[in-house]
């Protein structure tokens, strides 16, 4: 019998200023919603019902085809599934787009499946998608998306997760620029070696914000949200990136910095009245340099991806 779940799978940060490849939350809002429907014959079938993006219909191209197919692949099944995407975060904004529906395809799988595979498992199967997406199987989006959150990917050989405490007050704040930047292109520019005394200095941040994390420590937190590896190089494809910092710094911002691979910026704050100041502040900001701007303003999402109506 044919059985179809539908499923929400949130926007996320990577990196989050110091922690490339390593650190990542989970948004409140956008997120993608996914229809998947386990069908009697077999095969994946993709269906775009998003009316602003073109985004892949064939399976072996799709980063949610490509994810549901890794997690088939080890799982025992004679049945297809159709994957109805409709995607509310846009290809290349910088909060994981690609990493939202790869985890909200095999998440909705699993389910109707019978759950063989534990949500963190799931996690494995959704980076084969990134990689289909921008040449990486990077697990810093699709890790908080599936499981929600801040977390930490501690190793990639073996994939150890673990989720971090944060403090409840954190809001974000996020400004997507109209304009795609391809984490593909945005990973290819950067250096392959860095300076010793600039890892000393990342390394230093990013424990300085897991501490500030636990500890509920808001000026740690800020202090720690400092990149001097990717963002001197990244921040030079975003026009007007320096001017935005320093009005969201001025502002009451903890820190700001790129969102993923760009172009969205994020800020932290300690309440909703300045997230949402930030939002407008950036906004205007962005509108001398003649780019038009979304935002968001949002928690941490505890959940991740989660069954809906
Ligand atoms: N860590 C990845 C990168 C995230 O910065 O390339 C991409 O969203």
């Amino acid at each position: 019998m044919e059985k179809s779940i539908k499923v929400f799978a949130p926007a996320t940060i990577a990196n989050v200023a110091c922690g490339f490849d390593i650190l990542g939350l989970a948004l409140t809002n956008p997120g993608d919603e996914v229809i998947i429907k386990k069908k009697a014959s077999k095969g994946i079938t993709i269906i775009n019902q998003t009316p602003y993006s073109q985004i892949p219909e064939n399976p072996l191209k799709n980063t949610a085809g490509v994810a549901l197919q890794a997690f088939l692949d080890k799982t025992e099944h004679d049945c297809g599934f159709e994957i109805t995407i409709s995607k509310k975060i846009k290809p290349g904004s910088g909060i994981g787009s690609s990493a939202a529906s790869s985890a909200a395809a095999v998440f909705g799988a699993n389910e109707l499946l019978g759950q063989p595979f534990t949500k963190k498992e799931l996690i494995q199967f959704a980076m084969e998608g990134e990689k289909a997406a921008c040449g990486s199987p990077h697990a810093d989006n699709v890790a908080p998306a599936m499981i929600g959150g801040f977390v930490l990917v501690r190793s990639y050989k073996p994939l150890d997760i673990i989720p971090l405490a944060y403090p409840e007050e954190l809001y974000c704040t996020i400004i997507h620029p109209q304009i795609e930047l391809k984490t593909e292109d945005a990973r290819r520019i950067l250096k392959r070696s860095i300076q010793l005394q600039d890892a000393v200095k990342q390394w230093g941040n990013i424990a300085g914000l897991v501490a500030g994390l636990f500890q509920k420590d808001y000026e740690l937190i800020g202090r720690s949200l400092e990149d001097v590896i990717i963002e001197p190089i990244r921040s030079q494809l975003i026009p007007g990136y320096e001017e935005v910092k320093a009005a969201a710094l001025e502002n009451g911002a903890l820190g700001c910095s790129i969102s993923g691979s760009g172009p969205s910026m994020f800020s932290f704050s300690k309440d909703k009245a300045t997230a949402e100041k930030l939002a407008k502040i950036k906004q205007d900001i962005f509108s001398n340099f003649e780019i038009e701007t979304i935002s968001y303003v949002s928690k941490i999402n505890p959940e991740g991806t989660v069954a809906i109506g």
